[in-house]
């Protein structure tokens, strides 16, 4: 008798299975769904699209640094829009932390997607979704892979500077800095090469990179000596250089094959081919591109589900830089 269930407690069992299932399912994927604001805003993917697609046709760059944007909100206690938030009398907010400051860009172009949006469909979509789409947008725009992005983000309405300087990895690290700091976040050692990538365009300020050309001895002496031209061994922090040498504003394998020629602009690209675990990553992502650009895209889904704000958490912004 004890060892055998009645069907109607079997029946139950079954129910609770099937409830943990579906629970543990939506933890995992936390509600977020790609269709989120079909009837509710349904034309917000073709705003951002056009706003997106303007400001970089405006200038290329801008694509880089609306990408770079989204990596830094996800890192930073999830995506969930903290480092648009300005500083307050009462919070620092991200945009000062180390790896931010003077560096991250693309507020207005976030600006203005954001009031296109309030005027349409007011109240209704994220400022954290606005930057995951515009960085899906932004990669496409400039010839990159395209990829569903996931919606129902909420935004926060506080920002940590210190999470900021804690969780955003430097351009000083070391191989096995990069692992750890990717690895925290839940992504491996092939996924942050992949995302790594990403420096496939865009630029860095001579102050990121100054070590790099005069004193490391892994660099194409003819490479390390252009780029002193810009970046003289006192001075001129904020002048810029591109990441890819080869292709700046467009979205290539060609970062990976500077790496192999010793031409990476940051100590951190090299690490990723300098004799150690990541080299044969390197290797198959120069010489295939839709591998590169396929692991991209879904390690790019991946950053974007980190730890949003779903359901009745957090807000949706009125204004991106501003708690309600
Ligand atoms: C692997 C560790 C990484 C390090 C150490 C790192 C570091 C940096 C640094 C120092 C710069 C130049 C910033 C400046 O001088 O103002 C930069 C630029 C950039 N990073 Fe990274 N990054 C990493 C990973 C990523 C990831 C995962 C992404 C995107 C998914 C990304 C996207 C970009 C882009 C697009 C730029 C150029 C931005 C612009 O031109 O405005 N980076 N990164
Ligand atoms: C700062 O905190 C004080 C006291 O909690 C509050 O009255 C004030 O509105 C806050 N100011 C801002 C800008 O959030
Ligand atoms: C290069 O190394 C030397 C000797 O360690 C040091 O004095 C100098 O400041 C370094 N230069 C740069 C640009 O890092
Ligand atoms: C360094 O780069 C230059 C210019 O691209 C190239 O001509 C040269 O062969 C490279 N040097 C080495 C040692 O690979």
């Amino acid at each position: 008798m004890a060892s055998k269930s009645s069907p109607p407690l079997n029946r139950l069992k079954f129910l609770l299975g099937l409830f943990l299932v579906l629970v543990t399912t939506n933890l995992a994927s936390a509600q977020l769904s790609s269709t989120f604001y079909a009837t509710t805003c349904p034309n917000a993917l073709s705003t951002i699209k056009s706003a997106v697609n303007s400001a970089v046709s405006n200038e290329a760059r801008m694509g880089a640094s609306l990408l770079r944007l989204h990596f830094h909100d996800c890192f930073v206690n999830g995506c969930d829009g903290s480092i648009l938030l300005d500083d307050t009398a009462n919070m620092t907010g991200e945009k000062t932390a180390g790896p931010n400051i003077n560096s991250v860009r693309g507020f207005n172009v976030i600006d203005t997607i954001k009031s296109q949006l309030e005027s349409l469909c007011p109240g209704v979509v994220s400022c954290a979704d606005i930057v995951a789409v515009a960085a899906r947008d932004s990669v496409v725009a400039l010839g990159g892979p395209s990829w569903n992005v996931l919606l129902g983000r909420r935004d926060s309405a506080s920002a940590s500077l210190n999470a900021a300087n804690s969780n955003l990895p430097a351009p000083t690290l070391s191989l096995s800095g990069l692992i750890s700091a990717f690895s925290n976040k839940g992504f491996t050692a092939k996924e942050m090469v992949a995302l790594s990538g990403s420096h496939t365009i865009g630029q860095a300020r001579c102050t990121t990179f100054r070590t790099r050309i005069y004193n490391e001895t892994n660099i194409n002496s003819t490479f390390a000596t252009s780029l002193r031209g810009n970046c003289p061994s006192t001075g001129g922090d904020n002048n810029l250089s591109p990441l890819d040498t080869t292709s700046p504003t467009s979205f290539d394998n060609a970062y990976f094959k500077n790496l192999q020629s010793q031409k990476g602009l940051l100590h951190s690209d090299q690490q990723l081919f300098s004799g150690g675990s990541t080299d044969s990553q390197v290797n198959t992502y120069s010489s295939n591109l839709g591998t590169f650009t396929t692991d991209f895209a879904n390690a790019m889904v991946k950053m974007g589900n980190l730890s949003p704000l779903t359901g009745t958490s957090g807000q949706i912004r009125k204004n991106c830089r501003k708690a309600n």
